[in-house]
């Protein structure tokens, strides 16, 4: 059984496993409001492109609770203020698009806003679960008897509505009895891949060790590691994509390596309205997420911080993308086409 990041609760409030806390506090939390919803999502208690975008739908739908003056206007507030929480990840304009065209459609029709934005939220949540398993199998040939498959961050179950994206080829493989084995970046400085993926691929029996970021190239050098797969947050459509700060460094090590570089996504990981990487916007997180580890300051006094989330991974160094529509080299992606952020209504 994987654990469940996300769920709706009584009273279509949401349940929310809280990731800061992991591994060492499993601890649900109950959010009954739009805000305590972006709160969440900016403090990374719920993470993971594809699971910010369902996080966001379904925090949007409680602002069509009860019964507000003017629940358009209340529900396009909320979609406003979610989609302004972090802005690398494209999975979330996406996906409040689709809440302000269902809601807009709903009120048109004189509906109930509440229902219908219930039903979108369950669809984006649907589908990606749909997406990822899909995911999974096209990645599923890739991953050999006995294979050592390196992965940055979490792109798994607490960062999806599914099985993930870079880990669902995994689970895959090891629910049909392969061996396989997984090498976790810990992904300084939030340590999503000490805390997060290793925790997830635990619980499932995935024999898995975690390494230091500083430690992948030597670990690629060594020979035992058959491919990496990761995560993205946004793919622009020349094929640049932009992923977990690291992503980039260990996709040159792995070129240097001849070491195959996949990246793994569904279609609301597409960004076909930026042309290329450099116009991704990526997310400046807060200098303390450097200076201070477990409460204690590790920077000297005095010394500026750069934390920037994500970085860029050109196209050139990815062997290939592990989509929903199946493996794709970076010449077929426009099969993907469907615009990332629909045109609003
Ligand atoms: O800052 P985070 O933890 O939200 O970053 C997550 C990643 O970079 C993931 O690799 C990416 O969102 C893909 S998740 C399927």
């Amino acid at each position: 059984m994987h654990p469940q990041p996300i769920s709706w609760a009584a009273g279509h409030s949401i349940r929310l496993l809280d990731q800061t806390l992991l591994p060492l506090d499993v601890h649900y939390l109950v959010l009954e409001q739009v805000d305590q919803v972006a709160e969440a999502i900016l403090h990374l208690r719920v993470r993971g492109a594809p699971l910010i975008g369902i996080a966001a739908a379904m925090g949007a739908t409680l602002a069509a609770r009860g019964s507000p003056t003017d629940p358009l206007a209340a529900v396009l507030r909320a979609c406003d203020l979610l989609e302004a929480t972090r802005p690398t990840a494209v999975n979330l304009p996406w996906a409040m698009t689709r809440m302000r065209r269902r809601a807009r459609h709903a009120a048109r029709l004189g509906e109930s806003l509440h229902a219908a934005l219930l039903a979108e939220a369950s669809a984006i949540w649907d589908e990606d679960r749909e997406m990822c398993r899909r995911i999974g199998e096209a990645g599923l040939p890739l991953i050999p008897e006995g294979g050592t498959v390196l992965t940055h961050c979490n792109a798994g179950v607490l960062a999806t509505g599914g099985i993930g994206t870079a880990l669902a080829p995994i689970y895959l493989a090891h629910a049909a009895g392969r061996k396989v084995k997984v090498v976790a970046d810990e992904t300084r400085p939030l340590l999503q891949g000490a805390r997060l993926t290793a925790w997830e691929l635990c619980q499932s029996g995935v024999p898995t060790t975690v390494i230091a970021d500083s430690m992948a190239a030597s670990r690629l050098r060594m020979g035992d590691i058959s491919c990496v797969i990761v995560g993205a947050d946004r793919i622009a459509a020349n094929g640049d994509v932009a992923n977990k700060i690291g992503t980039y460094g260990l996709a040159l090590a792995a070129r240097a390596h001849g070491v195959p570089f996949y990246v793994a996504a569904p279609r609301s990981t597409f960004d076909f309205r930026t042309a290329d990487g450099p116009g991704i916007p990526i997310e400046e997180r807060r200098p303390e997420e450097i200076r201070r580890v477990g409460g204690a300051t590790i920077v000297a006094e005095g010394s500026g911080v750069w934390n920037p989330a994500f970085d860029v991974t050109p196209a050139d160094l990815i062997t290939g993308y592990i989509t929903d529509l199946g493996l794709l080299g970076r010449g077929e992606l426009e099969r993907l086409r469907e615009p990332a952020v629909p045109a609003p209504a």
